[in-house]
């Protein structure tokens, strides 16, 4: 096992052509007073297609809204996005989003909130919708809870049925905010492994934002360090940990070496 950490140029492009471009992309956003806040200042990123990229920074640095606007639910205020060569206008069902506050209806059983999406866009007959979300389910962990309503799960397992009914849309991009943040500890790391061998079987480009350094060098291929006042990527990290990972690159010297690094830039104790 191996891993190296450089710091790169954050404008480098990974590969000729990237599957996702964000170009000068900046986001205000405007004020009870008439005034206007700069969530963002010139964010510039490529993402290439089938990579798994974190994305760290301090609490209200922008990582929400950037997600928002890869998935063309926030406009941005200047600067282009672009998802596979087209710039992006608006939801694309090819781009699919695990919600920070994990959206999930109150009233639909676990398996009809996995189906929903897939209902939306007509996909399958109803015993192949049936056949992908009890995948999908199991996935996630949550095999007999089926025909639970979300009120009698608790944070994390809602969260599991959010993450469950954005893959079983097959979506090429999944950008996930925070998916694992109200898991235990030990569901969180097999959650993470099932991420990454789902990301390694389908080839999705994922992106996931999160507020553990540890989980965000474990799971990416990149950790992009994002800093407020601008708000803007200030680092991108390179992670050569090989695949599959194992529960020892968790508590690799190496491993410890990069998590202090990016926690040091997080908190602005490195300039
Ligand atoms: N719809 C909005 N209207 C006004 N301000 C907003 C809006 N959305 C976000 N902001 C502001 O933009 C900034 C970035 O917010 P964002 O939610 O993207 O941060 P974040 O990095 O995801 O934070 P956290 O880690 O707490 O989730 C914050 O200052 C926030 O107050
Ligand atoms: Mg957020």
């Amino acid at each position: 096992m191996g891993l190296v950490a450089e710091q790169q140029n954050q404008n480098a492009p990974k590969q000729a052509s990237p599957l996702i471009r964000i170009a000068g992309v900046a986001k205000s956003f405007p004020t009870p007073e008439g005034g206007s806040v700069t969530a963002l200042e010139a964010v510039d990123l490529t993402v290439a297609r089938g990579e798994f990229v974190s994305i760290v920074g301090p609490s209200g640095c922008g990582k929400s809204t950037l997600l928002y606007m890869i998935g063309g639910l926030v406009e941005p205020s200047s600067g282009s996005i672009e998802v596979g060569g087209s710039r992006v206008v608006g939801p694309d069902p090819k781009v699919g989003i695990v919600f920070q506050e994990f959206r999930i209806f109150p009233w639909k059983t676990v398996r009809s909130n996995v189906m929903f999406g897939l209902e939306l866009q007509g996909k399958g007959n109803a015993a192949e919708r049936l056949a992908i979300a009890d995948r999908y389910i199991e996935m996630v962990g949550l095999r007999g809870f089926e025909d639970r309503l979300p009120k009698e799960l608790s944070g994390g397992m809602k969260q599991r049925v959010a993450i469950a009914q954005t893959f079983a849309c097959d979506p090429d991009v999944v950008l996930m905010d925070e998916p694992l943040g109200s898991v235990d500890a030990l569901t969180r790391e097999k959650l993470q492994d099932e991420l990454l061998r789902i990301w390694r079987d389908s080839g999705k480009t994922i992106i996931v934002v999160t507020h553990s350094i540890e989980e965000a060098i474990y799971l990416g291929q990149r950790v992009v360090v994002m800093a407020p006042r601008p708000s803007r990527v200030i680092a991108t990290y390179d992670v050569h940990l090989d695949h599959p990972r194992t529960a020892e690159m968790r508590t690799a010297p190496e491993t410890a070496h990069l998590r202090n690094e990016i926690w040091n830039l997080v908190r602005g104790g490195v300039t």
